[in-house]
């Protein structure tokens, strides 16, 4: 089956979050199941491309209508251990891609829908007829409505379309204008059953419209899937995705072993396995060293993250004075786009700079947050709603016990310690319900109570985590059988 994935992040290549790992991991548990998979990006200036091999030009001056008149960009394309990728690279005067970084640039919208355009129009001209295009997220919600409007009527007839949704927070609200530089009808897509904003019809919903025109839509856990039909996590497209039921579901993320397994992980001073948790010591000890924690006799406390409003910003911050106070020691690994929530932070971390027992590193630091998963005790996930969550999985890995809020994939992944149904050899974390600080502290003062008075049933919850089956190998056969279903 060939298969084209279509995505604003792929990692190692461009990463801002989990998207970037949903997308290497799926396409290369797709090809280890027999498929063709080419993976579409911009190509970025931020790009890493060290992992990319026999990286050359494959299409010197692709043309694609843009704003009534032609842009041409060059298609450069290297493989990336058995994943093709293929890279659209504009020469237009925009300099789409060449901002310094992935996302947050005032005209997103126009780059991503230059982006969707081009893809599109490569793979007509080119000659390429994938069985699946896999779009991911607004940033590519208009290639299905492309495919549909335009480009079936060209030749792409035999193509179907797989579009999953990692955040509902982000729906690609924008002018009609956008719409008509792509070379669609707005006076025939702004209606209430294709594009149209369901909270503001002055506005195109590209979320939306990839939700409407794609043969098969998805979210990335179960709980995630039953949420946005039936709360106001759904953002305004509850009763949307409840009229598109018969092609929906939600389909739990997994995490790639050969990045994310503390036995082989090269990122990390000393490789660990559930048999050899004694050495996760010798991480831990690292983790102190790099980041000035004094104290060996206290658990550490890590939370990796985007430092955005989702993710429960207020919540980390009282979650890091608690543990100070708790005779903890705190690691926090993050970034904001928000200039807000990154000036709270910058102020945080000024002032919790003078205690030994804590260390806020704001950036973006690969090799950091692997050794942070590697030397850590618990990691706090405090988020207000969470499509499936990778982080927490990723610490269950490496021996680390999440404290999590009840929400979306964290409710799906996470079982806590005293209060659940599910047998002991699973119980791997602590749950909250409660959006607010006394919630919080209901779980975290379990986990550090536990952590300092019972070392060795903490070391059975941090076991239990280790074992658990994250991989790609059920859920990428579950998108196989997607594409399969939506191709007959
Ligand atoms: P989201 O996609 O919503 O940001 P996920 O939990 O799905 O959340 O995935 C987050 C991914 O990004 C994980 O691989 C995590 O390790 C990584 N990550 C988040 N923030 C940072 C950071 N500041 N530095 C390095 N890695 C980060
Ligand atoms: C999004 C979500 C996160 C999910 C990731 C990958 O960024 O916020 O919960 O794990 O996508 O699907």
């Amino acid at each position: 089956m060939q298969i084209a994935m279509v995505s604003a992040e792929c990692a190692p290549i461009a990463k801002a979050g989990g998207l970037g790992d949903f997308v290497q991991g799926l396409s290369r548990a797709l090809v280890g199941r027999g498929a063709t998979v080419d993976v579409f990006l911009p190509y970025y200036d931020v790009s890493r491309l060290d992992s990319v091999t026999g990286l050359r030009e494959v299409y010197r001056e692709l043309r694609v209508p843009f704003h009534d008149q032609w842009l041409t960009c060059r298609v450069l394309g290297g493989a990336m251990e058995g994943v093709n990728c293929l890279f659209i690279d504009p020469r237009s005067p925009h300099g789409f891609f060449q901002r310094g970084r992935i996302y947050g640039e005032s005209d997103d919208p126009e780059r991503f829908a230059f982006f969707a355009r081009a893809v599109l129009e490569f793979l007509l001209q080119s000659g390429r007829r994938p069985d699946i295009l896999h779009c991911n997220d607004w940033q590519t919600g208009l290639i299905p409505v492309l495919l549909y409007e335009i480009y079936q009527a060209l030749g792409l007839t035999s193509t179907r379309v797989c579009y999953t949704l990692h955040n509902l927070g982000y729906q690609g609200q924008v002018g009609e204008s956008i719409l008509r530089q792509v070379g669609l009808d707005p006076r025939r897509l702004m209606a209430p059953d294709r594009l149209l904003d369901p909270q503001d019809t002055r506005v195109a919903n590209l979320l939306k419209g990839g939700i409407v025109f794609s043969n098969f839509v998805n979210t990335v856990s179960p709980r995630y899937a039953w949420e946005i039909q039936e709360t106001d996590q759904g953002m305004g497209l509850q009763s949307l995705l409840k009229t598109h039921t018969h092609k929906f579901g939600g389909v739990l993320n997994g995490i790639d072993p050969s990045i994310w397994s503390p036995e082989v992980d090269p990122l990390i001073p000393v490789n660990f396995g559930s048999d050899s948790l004694p050495s996760k010591a010798a991480n831990r000890q690292a983790l102190r060293a790099r980041l000035g924690l004094r104290d060996a006799e206290k658990p550490i406390l890590a939370i990796v993250s985007r430092l955005d409003r989702q993710k429960g910003v207020h919540l980390m911050e009282h979650g890091i004075r608690y543990a100070l106070a708790h005779d903890s020691q705190v690691v926090l690994l993050g970034t904001a786009l928000d200039p807000v929530i990154a000036e709270r932070f910058a102020r945080l971390k000024h002032e919790t700079e003078p205690n030994p027992d804590c260390h806020l590193e704001l950036g973006y630091d690969e090799a950091l947050a692997h050794l942070i998963y590697a030397g850590a005790d618990l990691i706090l996930i405090p988020s207000l709603y969470e499509p499936c969550g990778l982080t927490q999985m990723i610490a269950m890995k490496y021996g680390v016990v999440p404290v999590v809020r009840r929400v979306g994939g964290l409710a799906d992944t996470v079982f806590d310690a005293n209060y659940s149904d599910k047998p002991f050899e699973v119980r791997n974390g602590y749950l909250f319900d409660d959006l607010t600080e006394a919630g919080l502290e209901s779980a975290l003062s379990r986990a550090i109570g536990l952590w300092r008075g019972f070392p060795e049933y903490f070391r059975q919850l941090r076991v239990n985590g280790m074992r658990a089956d994250f991989s790609w190998s059920l859920p990428g056969q579950q998108y196989l059988d997607i594409y399969a279903q939506i191709r007959a």
